[in-house]
C-alpha cells in the first residue's frame, strides 16, 4: 500500500467500509420497494440466488483488480493489460464504472434528502413546529433542492479527509446501530395484526413468476446495485486492502452482511404494508399487485410510526437519521470513484477534486429534480438495471480473458495461503471466466 495513497487501518475497517458503501439506500429502499413491485417472495428468491451465484464472484473479481492493481479502476486494469486494445478496453470498463458512480450519486443523494427530512420532521413535531413538520414530508422543489444540497455537502465533507480519518471511522459506528433497530422494528411488527399475511407474501414464493424477464433482470440489477459492483467502487476499496489479508472471506462476510440487511429490511416493510392494510390502508392496485414506487417506503413506515403513538416520533428519528447515515457511508464510496481517478491521473489535489466533482454531480440532481417524472426512472433505470451490470460483466471478462491466469492466482492466495485446497479456487476462476459473463448476457437477453 502506498504512503501517499492511505487504506484502511483494519481489517475490521475494510469490512465495515465495504460493508458501510453495500449497505444504503439499495438495501432499504430499493429492496423492498422491488420486492413489492416484482410479486413479493418470488423475486426475494431471485435475487438471494442471484447475489450469492453472481454477485458475489463479481465482487470477488473486483476486489482482486483493484489489490493487485493498488490503483484507481483505470490505472488497475492497465496495469493489468500488455497491449494497446486491451489497455483501451481498461479504460473503457473503468471510466464507464467511474461515470455510473457519479449517475447513481445524483439521483441517491435526492432520496438521501428525502431521508434526512423525514428525520427531521418528528423532531419538528415535538417541538410543535406542525406546519414545519408538513412542509419536510411533501414533495417540493425547495424541500428536495435544500437536502439534497446538504446531503451532497456532507458527502463531499468526508470525502475531502480521506480514507481512514473519512470513510472507515464513520462507517464503524453507525453500521451496528442500523442492524439493531430493524431488527427490533421486526419483532414489534410481529406482534402487530395483519403481518402473519405481509411475512407469508415475503416468504412464500409464487415460483412460476421466477422467470420473468422484469422479475430477473430487476433482481440482477439490484443485486449489483446492493453489492456497489460495476461502479468501479469495490475496485478502489479493495485497493486500500492490505496483501495480508484474505480477500475471499472478507468478500463473503460483506456479502453476507449485505444480503441480510435487506433481507431484514423486507421484512419489516412487506409486513408493514399489510399491518397498514389491516388499519384500512389500500395496499394493493387494481391488477392486484402490491402498490410500490419510490414513495412506498415513505408511506409505509410513518404510517407503522405513527401507530406507535409518542415513542413512535422517536423511533422514526432514529430510524430515518440511521438510514441517512447508511446513505452517507455509501454515497461517500461512490463520491471516491471518481475522486481517486481524478486524483491520481490527473494530479489533482484531493481536496479540490472533491468539491469540484461534488459540485459537477449536485448540478446534475438539480437538473434531475426539476425533471423528475422524466429523468429520475430514466436515470435509475440507465444506471442501474443496465450499467451496473454491463461493466460488472466485463470486469469479469478482463479477469477471465486479460489478465494473465498466474497472476489471478498469486494475488487470490496473498493472504490465503491454503486456498490451494477450498473450493474457491478451483471453481471461480472457471467461474468468472465463462459462467458470469454468460449469466450476466443470458439475463439481458431474456429481458430484450
Ligand atoms: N450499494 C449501495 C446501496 O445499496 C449503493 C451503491 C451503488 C453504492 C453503487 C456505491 C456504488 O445503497
Amino acid at each position: 500500500m502506498g504512503v501517499s495513497r492511505g487504506g484502511f487501518s483494519s481489517r475490521m475497517g475494510f469490512i465495515l467500509a465495504a460493508a458501510g458503501s453495500a449497505v444504503g439506500l439499495g438495501n432499504i429502499w430499493g429492496f423492498p420497494t422491488q420486492t413489492a413491485s416484482n410479486g413479493g417472495a418470488a423475486f426475494v428468491l431471485v435475487y438471494l440466488v442471484l447475489a450469492f451465484c453472481l454477485a458475489y464472484p463479481a465482487f470477488m473479481a473486483e476486489l482482486l483488480i483493484g489489490r493487485y492493481g493498488q490503483s484507481n479502476a483505470v490505472s488497475s486494469m492497465q496495469r493489468m493489460s500488455h497491449q494497446l486494445w486491451q489497455k483501451r478496453f481498461a479504460f473503457i470498463v473503468g471510466f464507464g464504472g467511474i461515470v455510473c458512480a457519479a449517475l447513481i450519486l445524483s439521483f441517491y443523494g435526492i432520496i438521501a434528502g428525502w431521508m434526512m427530512s423525514y428525520a427531521i420532521e418528528p423532531v419538528m413535531r415535538i417541538l410543535n413546529f406542525n406546519d414545519a413538520g408538513k412542509w419536510l414530508v411533501e414533495q417540493s422543489l425547495t424541500r428536495n433542492l435544500l437536502f439534497t444540497s446538504f446531503f451532497m455537502l456532507l458527502t463531499i465533507f468526508i470525502i475531502r479527509r480521506g480514507v481512514e480519518q473519512g470513510i472507515e471511522k464513520w462507517s464503524k459506528r453507525l453500521m451496528p446501530m442500523l442492524i439493531g433497530l430493524l431488527i427490533l422494528l421486526i419483532i414489534y411488527v410481529f406482534t402487530l395484526d395483519g403481518s402473519r399475511e405481509g411475512f407469508n407474501a415475503y416468504l412464500n414464493p409464487d415460483i412460476s413468476r421466477i422467470f420473468e424477464p422484469d422479475l430477473l433482470i430487476s433482481a440482477l440489477g439490484q443485486a449489483f446495485f446492493s453489492l456497489s459492483l460495476g461502479t468501479s467502487v469495490m475496485i478502489i476499496y479493495g485497493s486500500y486492502i492490505a496483501k495480508k489479508e484474505n480477500l475471499v472471506t472478507l468478500g463473503a462476510q460483506v456479502t453476507l452482511i449485505d444480503v441480510s440487511i435487506a433481507f431484514l429490511a423486507g421484512l419489516l416493510i412487506i409486513p408493514s404494508m399489510y399491518v397498514a392494510q389491516a388499519q384500512g390502508v389500500a395496499i394493493f392496485a387494481e391488477d392486484g399487485s402490491l402498490i410500490s414506487g419510490p414513495n412506498l417506503v415513505f408511506d409505509v413506515l410513518p404510517t407503522l410510526f405513527n401507530g406507535m403513538g409518542f415513542v413512535g416520533l422517536f423511533v422514526a428519528f432514529g430510524f430515518f437519521v440511521l438510514m441517512s447515515i447508511a446513505a452517507l457511508t455509501s454515497s461517500i464510496s461512490m463520491l471516491e470513484a471518481p475522486v481517486s481517478f481524478v486524483v491520481e491521473r490527473h494530479n489533482l489535489e484531493r481536496k479540490k477534486a472533491t468539491t469540484l466533482i461534488g459540485m459537477g454531480i449536485l448540478f446534475i440532481s438539480a437538473m434531475i429534480i426539476f425533471n423528475f417524472d422524466v429523468l429520475f426512472g430514466l436515470v435509475i433505470s440507465a444506471s442501474t438495471v443496465y450499467g451496473q451490470p454491463l461493466i460488472a460483466m466485463l470486469c469479469c471478462v478482463f479477469v477471465g480473458w486479460i489478465w494473465q491466469r498466474s497472476e489471478v492466482l498469486a494475488e487470490i492466495k496473498a493472504g490465503n495461503p491454503d486456498v490451494e485446497h477450498r473450493l474457491f479456487w478451483k471453481i471461480w476462476p472457471w467461474y468468472t471466466k465463462f459462467v458470469c459473463p454468460s449469466a450476466i448476457a443470458l439475463v439481458f437477453w431474456h429481458s430484450l
